[in-house]
C-alpha cells in the first residue's frame, strides 16, 4: 500500500492529472477539494455566510459526505445522500470552498475522513495540505503548479466549454484571490512540503504533465 499526495494552487490541473494516474495505477483518487466545495455548497443552501466560522461549524453535525467511484460515472460526491458533483463545480463554489476551508472545525472534520480513506487502500489524493498535514508520510509528494495566467486560461477554457459566461479576467482575479487566501490562512495553508517535488506545468500539455508525474512516482514506489 502507498499514498501519493498532489498539492498546488487552484487550476494547476491536479484533479485531471490525479484522475488519469489513478486509473492507470488502478488506485483510488480522492479529491479533497470536492469535500470543501460540498461543505461550502451546503452552507449556501442553508443561507449561511461561508465566512461566518461559528455558523458554518454549527452545520457540520448535519453533514455527511460520501465519495464514490464507478466506471461509467467516474468520481461522484454525495452530500447527505444527494449527488452534488455538478453543483460544486459552479464558479462561485471555488471561493465558497476556500472560505469554509479556513475554518478550523471544518478542517478537523474532513481530516479524519481523509486519513481514514488512505488507511484502507492505496490512494492518490489532491488538495492544498495533503503532503504537509493530511498524509505527511506519503511515499510520493508532488507540488503541481503553473503561472496564474496559464491556470486561468485553462479554467476559462473548461468553463466556456460548459457554456458558463465567466470572462478570462474574472477567472484570473478569482484564481489570484483564492491562492492568496489559501496561502495565508493560519491553519494548513497551501504550501509546498519540504520533501515534495515541484512540478511546473506552465509550458507542458496534459500528456506531458502525466508523463512527468508518472516518472516521479516510478522513482519512488
Ligand atoms: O482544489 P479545489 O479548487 O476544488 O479546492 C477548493 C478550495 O478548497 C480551495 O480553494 C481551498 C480548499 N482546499 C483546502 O483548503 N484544502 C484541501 N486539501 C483542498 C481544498
Amino acid at each position: 500500500m502507498f499514498a501519493i499526495a498532489i498539492d498546488g494552487p487552484a487550476g494547476a490541473g491536479k484533479s485531471t492529472i490525479a484522475r488519469k494516474v489513478a486509473a492507470e495505477l488502478s488506485i483510488i483518487y480522492v479529491d479533497t477539494g470536492a469535500m470543501y466545495r460540498a461543505i461550502g455548497a451546503y452552507a449556501i443552501r442553508q443561507g449561511v455566510d461561508t465566512k461566518n466560522a461559528p455558523a458554518v461549524a454549527a452545520l457540520l453535525p448535519e453533514i455527511s459526505l460520501e465519495l464514490t467511484y464507478s466506471e461509467e460515472l467516474g468520481q461522484r460526491i454525495f452530500l447527505n445522500g444527494e449527488d452534488v458533483s455538478s453543483e460544486i463545480r459552479l464558479p462561485e463554489m471555488g471561493m465558497a470552498a476556500s472560505n469554509v476551508s479556513a475554518i478550523p472545525e471544518v478542517r478537523a472534520f474532513l481530516l479524519e475522513q481523509q486519513r481514514g480513506m488512505a488507511k484502507r487502500q492505496s490512494v492518490i489524493m489532491d488538495g492544498r495540505d495533503i503532503g504537509t498535514v493530511v498524509l505527511p508520510d506519503a511515499e510520493v509528494k508532488i507540488f503541481l503548479t503553473a503561472s496564474a495566467e496559464e491556470r486561468a486560461r485553462r479554467r476559462w477554457k473548461e468553463f466556456s466549454e460548459k457554456g458558463l459566461p465567466d470572462t478570462y479576467e474574472e477567472i484570473l482575479a478569482d484564481v489570484i484571490r483564492r491562492d492568496e487566501q489559501d496561502m495565508n490562512r493560519p491553519i494548513a495553508p497551501l504550501k509546498q512540503a519540504d520533501d515534495a517535488i515541484l512540478l511546473d506545468s506552465t509550458a507542458l500539455n496534459f500528456a506531458e504533465t502525466v508523463e512527468k508525474v508518472k516518472e516521479i512516482i516510478k522513482e519512488r514506489v
